[in-house]
């Protein structure tokens, strides 16, 4: 037998050799048993150690092992540089070309409802109105209260109101915070803030904005939907203005050929009260919303006295009004994200 010490720097040179030629990541598993495994080459060398002088063991040993680091990092290596070279196979295979829906790629536009609500204030804007807003999430007394509807006054029952839960906050009573049930409460908001800011009355204001009701949606209604309130506030204002209003409104915003009319009504807010209707290109009649001459008590809330101004509010719903607009039959698919639907707009 040859000299066990040359013997295991041979099989390193060959393990190196190999390791480096290796194609696949199987033929390094071969290789590594060969040289390797017990039954390989340096593992018969290593039995080979029992029958060898005393003295040489130790060198025989050294080389032994010097061979093993040498071999088993030779494989590690390239075990490195094929199983790179297999992800990067398996990504060339997975890749998708996405070169189509590049080329079909959109640049966003505006929602339907938001198209409807800037195009209803530059209507409002173009007849001298204002525009102005208020929080979401509301106190009962601007929801409610302020609009002469104190607690429990059957009327509430109109609105299916959401509460927020304020059981964790000092000082804040159950049902004192809701999410607004509409956009009236800024009715209160924009009077209060003229008297703040000593700039009026008079006032002429709409009032866009997302209000909130204990709904389940349906083709008509969404729990989410958006309102705009209009008030105007001056001296002799009467029912006459705003039936005149709203009609002028009809027109800028449905065209020339369309009407309006009004229907006695009720809301706690307003006296006389009355329902908004659109005439239909089929003749018949849409309620869009409803309107009336500011009670009293509702002025008085605000600090302005009842003898000196005068004046109407209406409020109607933004999504209805692009539902009708753009002839859509159901209320939800403003909200589900189809592109498809979206894309029409
Ligand atoms: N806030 C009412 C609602 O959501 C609509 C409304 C009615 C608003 C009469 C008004 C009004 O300003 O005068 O049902």
């Amino acid at each position: 037998m040859s000299d066990p010490t040359q013997e295991a720097m041979q099989a390193a040179e060959l393990g190196v050799e190999r390791a480096a030629l290796a194609e696949t990541l199987d033929e390094l598993a071969e290789l590594d048993t060969q040289l390797l495994g017990k039954k390989g080459r340096l593992g018969l060398l290593k039995s080979t150690l029992r029958d060898a002088e005393p003295d040489q063991r130790k060198e025989i040993g050294r080389a032994i092992n010097e061979s093993r680091v040498a071999i088993e990092s030779a494989i590690e290596q390239r075990r490195t540089v094929l199983e790179a070279e297999a992800r990067r196979v398996v990504l060339l295979e997975e890749a998708q070309d996405l070169t189509e829906a590049l080329g079909r790629a959109r640049t966003g536009h505006v929602h339907p409802i938001t198209l409807t609500w800037e195009r209803l204030e530059d209507v409002f804007v173009g007849m001298g109105f204002t525009v102005e807003d208020g929080p979401e999430i509301e106190t009962d007394w601007f929801n409610f209260e302020a609009l002469n509807l104190p607690e429990a006054h059957p009327a509430r029952s109109l609105w299916d109101t959401l509460y927020v839960d304020t059981s964790e906050i000092d000082g804040v009573g159950d049902g004192q915070v809701l999410l607004r049930t509409h956009t009236s409460p800024v009715q209160i908001r924009t009077m209060l803030r003229a008297a703040e800011q000593g700039s009026g009355p008079p006032i002429y204001a709409v009032c866009p904005g997302r209000v909130y009701r204990r709904d389940t949606a349906d083709a008509t209604h969404l729990p989410v939907f958006h309102q705009i309130e209009g008030l105007v506030i001056d001296r002799g204002i009467s029912m006459a203005d705003l039936a005149g209003t709203i009609e002028e409104f009809t027109k800028a915003y449905f065209g020339e050929s369309m009407t309006s009319r009004l229907r006695p009504s009720y809301f706690p807010f307003t006296e006389p009260s009355a329902e908004m209707d659109i005439s239909q290109p089929d003749g018949s009649w849409l309620e869009i919303g409803g309107c009336g001459m500011v009670h009293p008590n509702v002025l008085r809330h605000c600090g302005l006295d009842p003898e000196e101004w005068t004046g109407f509010a209406f409020g109607f719903g933004i999504d209805r009004l692009a539902k009708i607009r753009h002839d859509v039959a159901d209320l939800r698919d403003f909200v589900t994200n189809d592109m498809r639907f979206l894309e029409q707009f």
